[in-house]
């Protein structure tokens, strides 16, 4: 089960009774995810989603892109917020690697009434990325990037083509357990050294506004200037 960096049970139970229950869809994409074992801390958890829909709502998102969609639970969180906001023109492009993962996806997204909705691309990231670019660049409201730490630096320079002024790109796990912190685990981890290069880059970026946040295993904040 994903929680936050920090907080025991007890007190994650208590945020997760003092936000909004989810959708039962949404329940069981991550109770049927957690069932798989190990691989499920790669689900963002509840009160992330509930963050990634009140980011969609403040930048009123129509059209949004996931770079790494695993079970569907962060795109159907998004498309949720979205389809309520502006109905069947909401839409989402999702990129991911893996076939069988994203199968269990479109089952909630069916589920959910919005597969429809999300055009799912599977494919290396900075592939499906560049043909987005060019099919969508510059009208992209918010880019959710959760995939392979070593492409996020990539992923950012497509996101701010996909964006337009006053976007969002979120990016996930960027405390990374905490090892972005630790010299020796940056000096012997790729992951973690990509991603302390990447948050000390977004912040003396001055093509974005940026705030580095502590939900869950991190999640750092660039809006498009
Ligand atoms: C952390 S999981 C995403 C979790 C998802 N956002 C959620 O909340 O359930 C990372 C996903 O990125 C995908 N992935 C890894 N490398 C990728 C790449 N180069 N291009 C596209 N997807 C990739 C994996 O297949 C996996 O499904």
């Amino acid at each position: 089960m994903s929680r936050s960096i920090g907080l025991n049970a007890n007190v994650t139970a208590y945020v997760r009774g003092a936000n909004r229950a989810e959708p039962s869809v949404l329940e069981r994409c991550r109770l049927e995810t957690d069932a798989m074992g190990d691989i499920a801390r790669m689900q963002i958890s509840p009160e992330q989603g509930a963050f990634l829909q009140m980011c969609a709502r403040l930048v009123s998102a129509k059209t949004a892109v996931e770079v790494g969609v695993f079970t569907g639970y962060s795109a159907l969180a998004t498309m949720l917020a979205m389809r309520d906001m502006h109905g069947p023109e909401a839409r989402l492009f999702g990129c991911d690697i893996s076939e069988p993962y994203t199968d269990k996806a479109r089952g909630y997204w069916d589920e959910a009434g919005i597969a429809d909705q999300i055009d799912l691309r599977l494919g290396d990231a900075r592939d499906t990325l560049t043909n987005l670019v060019s099919e969508i660049g510059g009208t992209v409201d918010m880019v959710f990037i959760d995939a392979d730490k070593t492409g996020y630096d990539d992923y950012y320079e497509a996101g701010l083509k996909l964006v337009r002024s006053g976007g969002l790109i979120l990016f996930d796990n960027v405390l990374w357990s905490g090892s972005v912190a630790d010299p020796a685990k940056r000096a012997t981890d790729p992951d973690a050294e990509a991603l302390a290069v990447l948050a000390a880059k977004v912040r003396d970026d001055d093509r974005v506004d940026m705030a580095f946040t502590t939900l869950g295993d991190g999640i750092l904040m660039a809006m498009r200037r």
